[in-house]
């Protein structure tokens, strides 16, 4: 009989997939949720911790396993390797994780050979290519997390500085899950104004250039903050994996800013990098080719010039 609900793998039982576990199992999206972590016990004490919480949640079958259980997982979402210390970028994560994906992927892949990868181990955009490169997999099965959280984290910022519900503001950051992200500030939105009507029609703040910097700052540096006072970011990524595996379960047709294989956009190709795009049962259905202003497509193809410039490096 067709299954209602799917199967979500998650391999690597540390913060973000614990938190992922835990809050996928809140949304009630998943009938089986597999942790794998070359950790076995820390796997199987995640998972008892979390089937005690069960009869508050909806049924879900909960429990730790080998690679063999990806085999008919509809979606296989990767957050081991090494993650970012306090002062170490994502790009400084590059040679590990490569490393440790090259064993990964293929002990994913033998068994996984229907599923969608929903990469989110740092540097994502590296890391969301070596998946698919290792894998051959068609790319609209290979999707990163990107700049869905970044993506978040500005429409949150906004809406405290503008005092808007955030789901009425639609703004990207697109590029490299990093140090080279920007702000698509051409394209976005209040209610359906641009920001600087709807600061004029609302007598809210001016939108001024400084400030706007300063949010935008305050986005690409988020992560910074939250793991020199905590050590590792996971609430917020959780979410945004959540809100990516809904749109893919439920064919939801969602355009989020995930880190895709681009082939033809501003001269750039063959690298993964976040662009929003239709997000459905598919996978990829396909990345939209946004109007960006001169000085954003600069910044989008320095973005992407990076990213391959590490790719190059890591004799990947
Ligand atoms: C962050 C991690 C997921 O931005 O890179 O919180």
């Amino acid at each position: 009989m067709r299954q209602l609900k799917p199967k979500i793998a998650i391999v690597g039982a540390g913060n973000v997939g614990s938190t992922f576990a835990f809050s996928l199992m809140i949304s009630g999206l998943a009938r089986e949720i597999v942790l794998i972590d070359k950790n076995e016990s820390l796997a199987k004490g995640e998972c008892m911790d979390l089937n005690h919480g069960l009869s508050f949640a909806q049924p879900t079958k909960i429990y730790a396993a080998g690679f063999e259980s990806c085999k008919d997982a509809d979606i296989v979402v990767i957050t081991a390797g090494a993650n970012q210390k306090p002062g170490q970028s994502r790009t400084d994560l590059v040679k590990a994780n490569v490393a440790i994906f090259k064993e990964l992927i293929p002990d994913i892949t033998k068994y996984a050979t229907n599923a969608i990868l929903l990469v989110v181990t740092n540097p994502v955009d590296i890391l969301t290519y070596v998946t698919l490169k290792i894998s051959g997999f068609p790319s609209n099965r290979i999707i990163g997390s990107g700049t869905v959280l970044d993506t978040a984290r500005l429409k949150y910022m906004l809406s405290e500085y503008y005092k808007v519900d955030a789901s009425n503001i639609h703004a990207y950051i697109i590029g490299e899950h990093g140090d080279t992200e920007l702000p698509v500030w051409s394209n976005a939105t209040i209610g359906g104004m641009d920001i600087e009507t709807f600061c004029s029609v609302c007598a809210r703040k001016s939108n001024s250039k400084n400030e706007l910097e300063e949010i935008f700052d305050n986005v690409k540096n988020a992560a910074y903050q939250i793991i020199q006072a905590k050590g590792a970011t996971n609430y917020s990524i959780a979410l945004s994996l959540v809100k990516i595996s809904q749109a893919i379960v439920r064919n939801e047709n969602s355009i989020l800013p995930v880190s895709t294989l681009i082939t033809d956009f501003y001269g750039i190709s063959d690298v993964c990098i976040s662009i929003p795009a239709i997000v459905n049962i598919t996978g990829v259905e396909q990345y939209l080719k946004l109007n960006l202003s001169d000085q954003e497509q600069k910044l989008f193809v320095k973005s992407a010039k990076a990213l391959k410039d590490i790719i190059k490096a890591s004799n990947f």
